[in-house]
């Protein structure tokens, strides 16, 4: 158990953060730097466990990985792995989104590739990802009656496809972008509301066709992709944690800069503001194809705020930490629409509600959301991570606020997407 000793009385932030890299366009970069012809540079590269997992995985397909730093150059192999056979199980660790996006990779290969990964990874739905897979020709394998990992993709030479995506899920999406780049055939993907865009960004930066055309994303897959030099901004989703922090402040300011202001990923914002938050936000250009700034967020916090279902998408994974702000916000915040959430890396409905009740706040579990009743009397307990990063960094700014006092069952597990968390969240607070 960590205990998170806030600063008692009185807590003030001030100075200037520099988040990590942002996860999702990490994995991306390596896996498009994997399959380009020729050699490719990526800076500022997020060097957590979860893209670990993504290097061990394109590296136990046979395409060569540098070791995850934080400028690394990655030879390229072209869209067919070098070796041609998978040298032993991907461990895929806790990443989604490793397993999703690979699995795409995979079914375009002329071999088997078997996926393992930890406990929570392996209870996460993945049936999901290998329909459009099996309508493209690939075949899937899972263990009898049981809808996650272990999980066998056995690659085919892939046919076209339309696919309706069941959910909103940029992971599904990209599986199926991935699958027709790879496999040299064209996909359309419809999602039921707009996800992360990051893939199609990226594919459009390094030459290939991807046009919308009545609601359908289209790929025409190129025969080869171009090698790149990409600045990995700063991770919004890293970035929403220490921006409720400054919020939850009884005083001062927090710079935090370099982050990627993509509009698919910074719903957060708008929401901090509905919550009565001083956010402002300066823009400062671009850096890998994705819109980059800093934001000011100033202490303090009014009411409570409605999320809506067609929010969810831009900031499905900042609720855990909202919710935390919630329970500090005066009345009502109601979050719906976000059963996918129960299906993270742990179910963080019930995680986020559970915890919230263990330390004395007010939630309650909805069967695709929650409700917070905010409240200002001290918050005392212990709090169970269930092993999911952004449960434990969520009530760890809960925590390192006032007289508030929180222990975490597992503060290690930060280092999935945030390795420095606890670093930047001390040189933050004063
Ligand atoms: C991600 C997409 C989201 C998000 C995850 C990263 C990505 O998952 O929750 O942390 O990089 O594509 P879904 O697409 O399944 O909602």
């Amino acid at each position: 158990m960590a205990a998170l000793g806030g600063v008692r009385g009185h807590s003030e932030v001030r100075g200037t953060v520099r988040v990590p890299g942002d996860k999702s366009i990490s994995h991306r970069a390596l896996m498009f730097g994997a399959l380009a012809t020729g050699r490719s540079r990526v800076r500022g590269l997020l060097q957590s466990d979860d893209v670990k997992s993504t290097a061990r995985a394109l590296r136990a397909m046979g395409w060569e990985m540098p070791e995850v730093s934080g400028a690394v150059e990655v030879q390229g192999g072209g869209l067919r792995s070098p070796r041609g056979t998978a040298r032993s199980a991907l461990d895929c660790g806790n990443s989604g989104t490793t397993t999703r996006l690979v699995a795409g990779i995979a079914a375009a290969q002329p071999f088997a590739s078997r996926f393992v990964g930890d406990a929570s990874l392996s209870r996460r739905p993945m049936r999901r990802v290998a329909a459009p897979l099996e309508a493209m020709g690939a075949r899937v394998d899972f263990t009898e009656g049981h809808d996650g990992l272990p999980m066998v993709v056995h690659g085919a030479a892939l046919h076209a496809v339309d696919w309706t995506l069941p959910v909103a899920s940029a992971q599904l999406k990209s599986a199926v972008l991935l699958a027709a780049l790879c496999g040299g055939v064209a996909a359309r993907v419809r999602e039921p509301a707009p996800t992360r865009d990051h893939t199609e960004r990226m594919l459009r930066a390094l030459g290939a066709g991807v046009r919308e055309e009545g609601g359908w994303l289209a790929l025409e897959p190129p025969a080869e992709l171009a090698p790149f030099d990409i600045d990995v901004p700063g991770d919004p989703s890293s970035a929403a944690f220490l921006a409720v922090l400054a919020a939850l402040a009884d005083s001062g300011s927090l710079a935090i800069t370099g982050i990627s202001l993509n509009p698919h990923r910074v719903g957060f914002i708008d929401v901090l503001r509905r919550m009565g938050v001083r956010v402002e936000v300066h823009e400062r250009g671009e850096a890998g194809g994705e819109p980059i700034g800093d934001l000011m967020v100033h202490a303090g916090v009014g009411g409570g705020t409605t999320i809506a279902p067609a929010e969810i998408p831009s900031l499905v994974d900042e609720i855990p930490v909202l919710a935390v702000l919630a329970a500090r916000a005066s009345g009502e915040t109601v979050v719906r629409g976000a059963a996918e959430l129960r299906v993270k890396e742990s179910d963080r409905i019930a995680a986020v509600v559970g915890n919230l009740r263990a330390v004395g706040a007010d939630a309650d579990e909805l069967p695709d959301g929650l409700v917070v009743r905010g409240g200002r009397k001290p918050l005392r307990g212990a709090v169970t991570t269930h092993g999911d990063h952004r449960i434990a960094m969520a009530f760890a700014v809960l925590g390192a606020l006032g007289d508030n006092e929180i222990q975490l069952d597992d503060p290690g597990c930060v280092s999935v997407s945030y390795p420095a968390f606890w670093e930047d969240l001390a040189n933050a607070r004063r």
